[in-house]
């Protein structure tokens, strides 16, 4: 398979033809061959929430689309824009109440960016345009992202980036805080971070750290921004990552699960405080906004997966399954080529400890694949982030498989 004319995304040209998927029912997908494979990574990057093939998804999606298609958001509106942002308010944590479309993540932490930046110019504080963000963080590729973004090498070759963006080490408060005193805090507009960082291996936070990060946050009078993208919608077993630590930004990020991918969708959801500083003034306020925000299909979409969260308890399952798997991961600690278990909820790593860690990666991704099981290799790491569907036997299906093919590695 392969296909000259498609230039993939993080993909090498060189390397061999990537898998062709063709099908997709509840947690398994098919590949070209008919091979059946169960897919422990939501559609490859923890998207597809409520697994695969979900008809009444589809059926909302083609309704929507014979009623009407599309219509923008720029001084128009339709009902199921404005349906899809109230049961999104309802459901964040704190009065992050107001909703802004987007179509992607990286869009959103765009999104996030400017509104953090548009607020405090609103504010007379326009001196405050410095963000300050984790190594390590992953959140998106657009400039924006990439600028606040922790991982080199997501960065290089891109440059220059926004300026006034800085990176500290992870997790570690009092580095944050010096940080915020040597940038002085007068001119910093926010402080943006996963709650847990996904795609930069699975690293969760230590208990109490986003709590403090909040307190600093609001001691300098500087904005928290949590990038939910991968955290949101029950991730870690809560229906947000600002739920399993206690915390309420002043924005926040969503994407993925938001509409399980089953249409591309994003959103930058702000508190009282900032959209009440964009009210008024006659003018367009915030001078932003993408041609497919709040697309109707994507909010058929979404509303319908909202309603299935709820019918069918997903956000309780996974917090059920989440700890088991956490639990069932701990095993693999045994093995001598495995240096680090990590993960929270419904999201897990193993890290390897060999000379050649992507070597290693790719042979536990390609063995797993042979007993039907789908993975995600990473550098150092392979991911673990099923569909929040998945039951305890499914997580027991791919423990077991891992400590096989590891044990024969080993
Ligand atoms: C935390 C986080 N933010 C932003 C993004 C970017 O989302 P997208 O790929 O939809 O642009 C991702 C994607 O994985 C992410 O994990």
């Amino acid at each position: 398979m392969g296909n000259e004319s498609l230039w993939y995304p993080f993909t090498p040209s060189s390397g061999p033809n990537p898998h062709q998927i063709v099908k997709g029912e509840g947690k398994y997908v098919f590949d070209y061959l008919g091979d059946r494979l169960l897919d422990a990574t939501a559609g490859g990057v923890a998207c597809v929430i409520l697994g695969h093939g979900r008809k009444e998804i589809a059926k909302a999606v083609q309704e929507q689309l014979e009623e009407l298609e599309y219509y923008c958001l720029f001084g128009y509106s339709h009902p199921l824009a404005e349906k899809f942002a109230h049961e999104i308010a309802q459901r964040t944590p704190g009065d992050l109440n107001h909703v802004f479309f987007t179509n992607s993540g990286s869009e959103a932490v765009e999104t996030a960016l400017k509104a953090a930046r548009a607020f405090w110019y609103r504010n007379n504080q326009a001196q405050k345009t410095k963000f300050i963000s984790l190594h390590n963080g992953y959140h998106g590729m657009n400039f924006g992202g990439i600028s606040i973004g922790g991982l080199t090498e997501n960065r290089t070759t891109f440059g220059p980036l926004l300026s006034g963006c800085t990176q500290v080490p992870a997790h570690d408060i009092g580095l944050l805080q010096e940080e915020i005193e040597f940038q002085n805090p007068e001119t910093i507009a926010a402080v943006i971070m996963e709650p847990v960082q996904a795609a930069g291996g699975v690293y969760p936070p230590p208990e109490g750290y986003l709590t403090e990060v909040r307190e600093l946050c609001d001691r300098n009078n500087i904005l928290l921004i949590l990038d939910e993208v991968v955290c949101g919608w029950g991730r870690l077993g809560h229906w947000f990552g600002g739920h399993r630590y206690g915390v309420v930004a002043d924005i926040m990020t969503t994407a993925k699960g938001l509409t399980s991918a089953y249409i591309p969708m994003g959103a930058t959801i702000v508190n009282e405080r900032i959209h009440q500083n964009f009210i008024g003034g006659g003018n367009i306020e915030f001078m932003h906004g993408y041609t497919y925000s709040g697309h109707p299909a994507a909010c058929a979409a979404g509303l319908t997966v909202v309603n299935i969260l709820e019918k069918e308890n997903i956000v309780s399952n996974a917090n059920s399954v989440g700890r088991h798997l956490q639990e069932r991961m701990r095993e693999l600690v045994e093995s001598p080529i495995v240096k680090e278990v990590r993960g929270e909820g419904m999201l897990a790593a193993v890290e390897f400890d060999s000379e050649d860690c992507f070597g290693t990666v790719t042979q536990v991704v390609i063995a797993m694949q042979k007993q039907g099981i789908l993975i995600r290799a990473q550098e150092d790491h392979v991911g673990i982030y099923p569909p929040l569907t998945f039951t305890k036997e499914d997580i027991d299906t791919v423990v077991d498989g891992l400590t096989d093919v590891i044990g024969k590695l080993s």
